[in-house]
């Protein structure tokens, strides 16, 4: 995200320096509302509207443009008031986590998450952001018990959650699951290609899809 900030800064510096005239082509409004001066919407290969962009962003003329806007900058879910009131599902306290071996001391080679604290009342969502590395996806995974804690504790609907998986209750797991981000094409590495249900099947003839598999090799070149 911040790359993305710079190089768009770099842009602008070029084109105001160097008096250039630029066509800023991107599917994403935010960023072109920071890059032009005038924005053309197309669909389906027609104009549908052109405007200044304080003009376009504050009084979009046509229905498309309309949606657009209200996709780019969506109304804010709830005014987070979800959930209060309501009993606290999950706890985390004071947690970290990372990889590699751990040391005498019980930290890993390798400390990604530290002292994290959060609370998730019943019918209530956090989102979780920070740039690509900052060790989102392995808090989901350290709550969903995929990567045990190197200290903290995390309770789940009043009782105190096992970090490892296999001291998880069959409802534990039933109830804490992940969605992966693009989960038609994620694989789970403790299985064979032609053990996804449904994923060889569909993306690989069966015959192709057993080689790939006993020859272990990169199959998405296949
Ligand atoms: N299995 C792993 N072994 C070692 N380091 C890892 C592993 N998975 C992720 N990391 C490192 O942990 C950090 C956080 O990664 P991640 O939780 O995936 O961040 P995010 O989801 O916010 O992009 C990154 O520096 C990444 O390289
Ligand atoms: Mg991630």
């Amino acid at each position: 995200m911040t790359t993305q900030v710079e190089v768009l800064r770099a842009f602008r510096r070029v084109v105001r320096e160097r008096q250039v005239t630029a066509v800023y082509v991107s599917h994403d409004l935010a960023v072109v509302a920071q890059m032009a001066d005038h924005i053309l919407v197309l669909r389906d290969g027609r104009m549908r509207e052109v405007g200044t962009t304080e003009r376009l962003l504050a009084a979009p003329q046509n229905e498309y443009t309309q949606s657009l806007l209200a996709a780019a900058w969506p109304a804010p879910r709830s005014a987070g008031t979800a959930g209060v009131g309501a009993d606290v599902l999950l706890r985390v306290k004071g947690l970290s986590a990372g990889y590699g071996p751990r040391g005498r001391d019980g930290k890993p080679a390798v400390t990604i998450l530290e002292d994290i604290d959060l609370e998730l009342r019943r019918g209530q969502a956090i989102g979780v952001i920070g740039e690509s590395g900052s060790g989102k996806t392995t808090l989901a995974r350290v709550v969903a018990g995929l990567l045990p804690p190197s200290a903290g504790t995390m309770e789940f609907d009043g009782r105190a959650l096992p970090p490892a998986l296999k001291a998880r209750s069959h409802d534990d797991l039933r109830r804490i699951q992940i969605v992966f981000q693009s989960a038609d094409t994620a694989l789970n590495p403790s299985r064979t290609i032609e053990g996804h249900p449904g994923a060889a099947a569909s993306v690989l003839p069966r015959a192709r899809a057993r080689r790939c598999a006993a020859a272990s090799t990169n199959c998405s070149t296949w």
